[in-house]
């Protein structure tokens, strides 16, 4: 089954909780929740904060995504009653080893983010303790970027690893997702799509999310 996580980088933040519930209205799985902290990526969003204020506002999962260094020095604050997934950078982790087995003893699934020009042989070691393979197609930052081909690439040779190792980890894509590339990305094997700009600022929001559902 393919999902579709709305990255809230992109709505309203003076009406966010209105946006989290059109989106959940009209049938979004899961709410993407992008953390930057100026260091790891050129920019700044939101903590945990923010996503808190969320809680009871939507029945929605959380998949947070953690652009940050030291990522294990703030995964506790991310764990909520509805946070489902917490992602680290492998480019973040000096000890990525350990940051999975951190994120999963709090009760909460560990996902590893590849940014675009990170080789997948970097998690050759590593997959077997992940709930979830996040591959970047952008380089992370900002929302609204254009789709980087090659990480197609990487979706299928992910998606064959995943067969041939009969793991279980759930492939997710990020980043310039959009109405015309989506059915290449979930035929290659993706199987959470984030989409931040194309459900946010469409003209109207819960059209959209539907009109990316039917196409999974
Ligand atoms: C980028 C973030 C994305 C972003 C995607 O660094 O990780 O989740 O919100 O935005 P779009 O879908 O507009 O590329
Ligand atoms: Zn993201």
């Amino acid at each position: 089954m393919i999902q579709l996580a709305p990255s809230i980088l992109s709505a309203d933040f003076s009406r966010l909780g209105e946006d989290v519930s059109l989106v959940e209205q009209a049938g979004a799985d899961v709410i993407h929740v992008d953390v930057m902290d100026g260091h790891f990526v050129p920019n700044i969003s939101y903590g945990a904060v923010v996503m808190k204020s969320l809680l009871g506002r939507t029945k929605l999962p959380f998949d947070v995504h953690l652009m940050i260094e030291h990522p294990d020095q703030y995964v506790e604050d991310f764990v909520t009653e509805q946070t489902e997934y917490i992602t680290v950078h492998q480019e973040a982790c000096t000890h990525l080893h350990r940051t999975l087995q951190h994120i999963k003893g709090l009760g909460v699934k560990a996902g590893v983010a590849l940014n675009p020009a990170t080789p997948l042989a970097a998690l050759d070691y590593i997959l077997e303790e992940a709930d979830l393979i996040l591959i970047m197609s952008v380089n992370p930052g900002f929302g609204g970027q254009k789709f980087i081909p090659s990480a197609l690439r990487k979706v299928r040779e992910l998606k064959a690893l995943k067969k041939k190792q009969g793991l279980g980890f759930t492939i997710e894509i990020d980043g310039g997702v959009s109405l015309d590339n989506v059915k290449t990305i979930t035929d290659a094997g993706v199987e959470l799509v984030v989409a931040g700009s194309s459900v946010f600022k469409a003209d109207d929001v819960k059209a959209r999310v539907r009109t990316f559902r039917e196409l999974f």
